[in-house]
């Protein structure tokens, strides 16, 4: 059946609601080219403004995943259980967490994607060591999965292209933060890869795309529903991304910072969201495991090394870094009580740690070492961050990114509470 796009931009726009059909024929023709990006466009900011009602969501869903092909995980032995976060600062948790479920039982299937703005991609930083490939064809990324136990990699060509095109859309034409856009973006690439089981990380803060706790309550409940109805056990962790996770914000950075996880040091943060995060995947997974046994052993790290080299990559190479360094000083005596996570995102993509387009290459040594935290004291002319780029003339743009960004008082604030709130049965 063929509609015309102009009828249902109208609908949307004056407030009601889409047909199954409708919704069908669009997110088919739109992948197939056959409907113009300005009719695509103007439907999207009709969605952003009106929202879309259960029935419509759960169609354009079911629709993204039908774009294209499903993965079959029936080969895995074991249960399969996947994390997705919705983006955030320093949030390198994908890394320590893979390997740490793997050890513990479990098979994780990591469709991972590339950073794009403020927020850093998995992919980026995995891409930093030396010969890791992220494109794997499905049989390969099977055959790594099945091996180690782990596999994290970019989503094929063939899965969920409708997202594909429209997330590159959407992501020009400020139709990104919208819940049902962003929740069926999500779970149409999540369902189709083929997990029984995910763990979502919905970032709550200056640094998430949803700032506000309500809204990303909201998001929360909208995937979990969503996986629920297509047969992923899904539970989400609303967590705070006001400020970055861990002390770095930039692809090698992070790597290092993750490696120091799986040796069982590393980040206070970041070691409580993974430990968070394995507990409940493991559960999902209906598997008894210990993470922290499991990075104390080492196995955890030996299935991170296990997992670069079966991706090409050489788990004992240096990492990048960057040339440039230059050190941001706190400016006053006292108690850091606030480093705002957007802000130091901006900065590390301005240092080159992120892209401006997604054909652009990233800079694997640039980014952002905080020196200090909130809760950290400091005085006037102490270092409170070093910023590192390939090219000295990027440090000026990155500085501004920083006006504002800091607060500093004479007492102490309370410690944030970086685990906010759990969603699902
Ligand atoms: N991540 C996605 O994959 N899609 C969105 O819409 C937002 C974040």
């Amino acid at each position: 059946m063929s509609f015309h796009a102009v009828d249902l931009i109208r609908t949307k726009r004056d407030g009601g609601a889409l047909t199954d059909e409708q919704i069908r024929w669009f997110v088919s023709a739109y992948t197939a080219e056959e409907v113009a990006h300005e009719q695509a466009s103007a439907l999207l900011m009709a969605i952003v403004w009106r929202g879309m009602a259960d029935h419509e969501l759960a169609q354009w869903t079911a629709a993204m995943i039908d774009s294209g092909e499903r993965l079959d995980l029936s080969s895995i032995t074991v249960p399969t259980v996947d994390k997705h976060s919705t983006g955030g600062v320093g949030d390198k948790i994908s890394l320590p967490l893979a390997p740490i479920v793997a050890a513990c039982g479990a098979a994780v299937p990591m469709l991972s994607g590339r950073g794009l703005g403020h927020t850093g991609g998995t992919l980026d930083k995995l891409e930093t060591i030396p010969g890791f490939r992220a494109e794997l064809a499905s049989a390969e990324m099977l055959s790594v999965l099945a091996r180690e136990g782990c596999v994290i990699c970019a989503a094929g060509p063939k899965l969920a292209p409708a997202d594909k095109k429209l997330y590159a859309l959407r992501d020009v034409t400020g139709t990104v933060e919208s819940i049902p856009l962003i929740a069926s973006s999500i779970m149409s690439k999540k369902i189709a890869e083929g997990a029984s089981a995910l763990v979502l990380d919905v970032k709550v803060g200056s640094g998430a795309f949803l700032p506000d706790v309500s809204q990303a309550r909201a998001l929360a409940e909208t995937m979990v529903s969503l996986g629920e109805a297509h047969g992923v056990k899904t539970v989400a962790l609303l967590t705070n991304m006001d400020t970055p996770l861990g002390r770095t914000a930039g692809n090698a950075l992070e790597v290092t910072e993750s490696l120091e996880i799986l040796a069982g040091s590393g980040p206070d943060d970041v070691a409580e969201l993974t430990y968070a995060l394995a507990e409940v995947m493991l559960v999902l997974a209906g598997i008894e495991g210990d993470p922290r046994a499991a990075v104390r052993s080492g196995a955890a790290l030996e299935r991170f090394q296990a997992m670069v080299l079966a991706q090409g990559g050489d788990p004992d190479a240096p990492l990048p870094e960057a040339p440039e360094r230059m050190v941001f000083e706190a400016g006053a005596d006292g108690f850091v009580t606030r480093l705002d996570a957007r802000a130091v995102g901006v900065c590390a993509w301005r240092l080159g740690a992120g892209r401006a387009r997604k054909e652009h290459p990233v800079s694997p040594g640039a980014g952002v070492v905080c020196l200090k935290k909130p809760g950290d004291e400091v005085s006037e002319s102490e270092p409170l961050l070093e910023l590192r780029a390939d090219d000295g003339e990027r440090f000026a743009a990155a500085l501004q990114a920083l006006e504002g960004a800091v607060d500093i008082a004479a007492e102490p604030c309370e410690p944030a509470r970086l685990l906010l709130e759990r969603i699902g049965p």
